[in-house]
């Protein structure tokens, strides 16, 4: 008997202990545990770099006069145009004639040309206005330029012959046109290929001496293009990684002076400008985001502020004294939007991002890498009044359908004019339409790969009033 009750008393130790191990079980197993542990990996942290001192006033000069790109159009060629743009930047000489997103510049050979500057992407005027740092959404790269680079070509030729200083000054830029232009066309007018053009700008060149190669090195692969917004420069300070999936990793100045693979000749020109950019990354990090220029309803932006705290600052951050922006990639799977521009990196680009991975670049005590991680960064907030369209492929016309997802258009089309801004809805003021079976390129199409409006279902459960709200709160950041 006495052996029966402690052999009892050993089994029922056994029972418990598995009935424990079957609970536990039970419970990670469950639906509610596992999604548990999904929400917990709907974002992952974006972890800081380094980054280089610098001067924002050499910055400054440097980014609207600088050789960054060192080929052009004659001066005396571009001043025949007539073309002239007002002085806004105030800058001397040369430049003080051509437009903002130009700039006047020596090349190699001591020919004076001019030359496209960073805000031909990096500026755009809103209700007139120039904002410097404001992402440009009115560009047409739907265009194949490049037989009217070739006529320009022609002309000076014509003017000054073909061996000539002066075309040889043009000759660069206008090989490298020909050469890509073709491949970055995008569908709708107002997005930009720019991630394109750097993946094809890589397969030109030697990785390791950055020197051009007519011919791709290697079979060239064809990456589809896919359409971006060009992101405002004034939240990069709060940024730990440049560009919407986070990729740029490292140095910041590194990453930027891509755009001079357009013309850099090695690495020996490739070290000089890079001396120079630590200064470009000072000056871009103090722009303010442009104020909200109207009235607001103060008792709506409070409540907007409450909804905006316990709804949306656990991936946008806090603003305002003692604000905190937290730096995190939001996985696909939560933030819905079109996923192309995420997949690609991983898919079509592997190899160009691989390559750059392995380049000049990414050396020394300042490299920098671009990583691939699945997702959207959560972008600051600041200045989000004026940097309509939304999204990373544009494709959202203002706020107000934003956040509330049956709104969307499908098929959307606005003037390009800066005067059609919406101030109600904040946004552009657009026409719906119910197709585009003419391929129309100036209406934005959401049906195209890439180009989707889907996603960011965050504020669809909020009421029109508390949306409303919401908005309010939006125009003080
Ligand atoms: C052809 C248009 C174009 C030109 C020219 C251009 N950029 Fe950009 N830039 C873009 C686009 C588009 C992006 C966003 C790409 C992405 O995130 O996938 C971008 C991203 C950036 C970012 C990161 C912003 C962020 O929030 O992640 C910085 C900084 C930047 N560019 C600086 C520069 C500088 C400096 C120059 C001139 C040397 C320059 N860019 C020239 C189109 C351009
Ligand atoms: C789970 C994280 C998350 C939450 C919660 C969230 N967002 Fe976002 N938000 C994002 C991401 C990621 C993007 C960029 C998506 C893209 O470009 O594809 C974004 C983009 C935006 C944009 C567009 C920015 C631009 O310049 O295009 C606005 C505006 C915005 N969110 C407002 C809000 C508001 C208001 C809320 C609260 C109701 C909110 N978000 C909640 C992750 C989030």
């Amino acid at each position: 008997m006495g052996i029966d009750v402690k052999l009892f008393a050993k089994w029922r130790r056994y029972l418990l202990i598995s009935a424990i191990i079957s609970i536990l079980i039970f419970i990670v197993l469950s639906p509610a545990t596992q999604n548990l542990i999904k929400k917990k990996s709907y974002r992952s942290y974006i972890p800081a770099s380094k980054q280089r001192p610098g001067n924002p006033e050499k910055g400054f000069k440097y980014l609207v006069e600088g050789n960054y790109i060192v080929s052009g159009v004659p001066l005396n060629i571009y001043k025949l145009s007539g073309l002239k743009g007002e002085n806004i930047l105030k800058r001397s000489g040369d430049n003080a004639s051509l437009p903002y997103y130009l700039s006047a510049v020596t090349a190699p050979n001591g020919e004076r040309v001019v030359t496209p500057n960073c805000l031909h992407c990096h500026a755009q005027r809103l209700d007139g206005e120039v904002i410097i740092g404001l992402g440009n959404s009115t560009i047409d790269f739907t265009q194949d330029f490049s037989s009217s680079t070739r006529m320009v070509g022609k002309m000076i030729s014509l003017f000054y012959g073909a061996d000539s200083p002066k075309s040889m000054a043009y000759k660069t830029l206008s090989d490298r046109f020909v050469t890509i232009s073709p491949q970055i066309r995008t569908e709708v007018r107002g997005v930009n290929p720019a991630d394109n053009l750097a993946y094809i700008l890589a397969q030109y060149r030697d990785p390791v001496s950055l020197v051009w190669n007519d011919k791709p090195l290697d079979e060239i692969k064809n990456i589809p293009v896919v359409p971006t917004d060009v992101p405002a420069w004034w939240t990069m300070k709060k940024k730990h990684a440049m560009f919407y999936t986070a990729s740029g990793r490292g140095d910041f100045s590194r990453l930027m002076m891509a755009s001079s693979l357009l013309t850099m000749k090695n690495t020996k020109d490739a070290s000089h400008i890079d001396k120079k950019f630590p200064d470009i990354l000072a000056y871009i990090n103090q722009i303010k985001a442009p104020k909200w220029p109207k009235k607001v309803n103060s008792d709506m932006v409070i409540q907007g502020r409450k909804l905006f705290k316990s709804d949306c600052t656990r991936c946008h951050g806090s603003y305002g004294p003692g604000g905190k922006y937290p730096n995190y990639l939001i996985s696909l799977d939560s933030i819905k939007t079109d996923p192309l521009l995420a997949e690609q990196l991983a898919g079509d680009a592997k190899e160009a991002i691989e390559t750059y991975n392995k380049s000049w670049f990414a050396k020394g005590p300042f490299g920098a890498t671009l990583s691939v991680e699945s997702g959207y960064v959560a972008p600051p907030l600041d200045g989000v009044w004026a940097t309509a369209p939304y999204l990373h492929n544009g494709s959202v016309p203002d706020l107000a359908s934003l956040l509330n997802s049956t709104l969307r258009p499908k098929y959307w089309q606005r003037s390009f004019y800066s005067y059609d801004y919406d101030f109600n809805k904040i946004g552009w003021t657009y026409k719906k339409h119910k197709h585009n079976n003419e391929n129309n390129k100036l209406i934005y199409d959401t049906t195209k790969p890439g180009y989707g409006n889907q996603g960011h279902y965050y504020a669809d459960d909020f009421t029109d009033d508390e949306r409303q709200a919401l908005i309010e709160y939006l125009k003080t950041l």
